[in-house]
């Protein structure tokens, strides 16, 4: 298994693709994604077009659909949600289809649907993605941050670095083997700094800077915890994501 890190989607190679691609966008796409899935949500379909997920809602039933809608970390009028992962209750998701567009996780997760196996992965489930990729062994893994708005993010790339490092520890093979890019060797760094304050860390970054100044305080806890589901998104159809089974 080789491991390739991007921190962005614009810095994700577009003429290749990975046996198996994971999406990070841990404020707070894809920790969203894999809590609604937790909570019974029948499947997550993001949009990185807004217009597109109106559309392609509209012939869902309305009892059986959710729209989440968020732009510059706030929630899109006419949507029934933001992007909290805490709204994401069993009472309210349950049963339901998520219908998902955000600024940047849902624009890492469209860059690499064409990959044969893509996962959406954040702090929260990171040890199910590791324990997929123990099992599964896929030759190349892509670890593909949000960032924002084609920069990089803190917490995407410390993300990848917590995937990376349970990998290194449980293969017990060199690091040069294992990290297909100097950025996975970055990435690993990076989260052996920040490991034991991770929601210190949030609240360094720019985006948690930007999520406390929209009072997402809760979130940020939330977002911060490592391992706490067992559950992983894994993609069934372009755009679709379901519980792993
Ligand atoms: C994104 O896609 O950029 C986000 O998940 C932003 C957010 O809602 O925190």
């Amino acid at each position: 298994m080789k491991l390739f890190t991007y921190h962005t989607p614009e810095l994700t190679p577009t003429d290749k693709v990975p046996d198996c691609a994971i999406a990070l966008d841990i404020l707070r796409a894809t920790t969203t994604i894999a809590t609604a899935l937790n909570s019974g949500a029948e499947a997550v379909q993001a949009f990185s077009d807004l217009e597109k997920l109106m559309q392609v809602s509209e012939d869902w039933p309305l009892e059986k659909r959710l729209r989440a809608g968020e732009r510059g970390g706030a929630m899109v009028a006419g949507c029934d949600l933001g992007n909290s992962p805490l709204d994401c209750t069993p009472e309210l998701v349950g049963g339901r289809r998520l219908f998902i567009s955000t600024t940047n996780g849902t624009r890492a997760l469209e860059c690499v649907q064409n990959a044969p196996v893509v996962l959406a992965a954040a702090f929260v489930n990171r040890q199910a993605a590791v324990d997929y990729l123990m099992q599964e062994q896929p030759e190349t893994v892509w670890l593909v941050g949000s960032g924002w708005e084609g920069s990089f993010s803190l917490e995407d790339t410390a993300c990848a670095g917590a995937i990376a490092h349970s990998l290194f520890k449980q293969l017990n093979r060199p690091l040069e083997e294992l990290a297909g890019n100097d950025e996975t060797l970055g990435a690993i760094a990076l989260y052996s700094q920040w490991k034991d304050q991770l929601l210190a860390m949030l609240h360094h970054a720019s985006h948690g800077q930007r999520l406390l100044r929209l009072d997402c305080h809760e979130d940020l806890k939330y977002c911060s915890q490592t391992d706490i589901l067992d559950v992983l998104p894994i993609q069934k159809e372009p755009g679709v994501l379901v519980k792993n089974q």
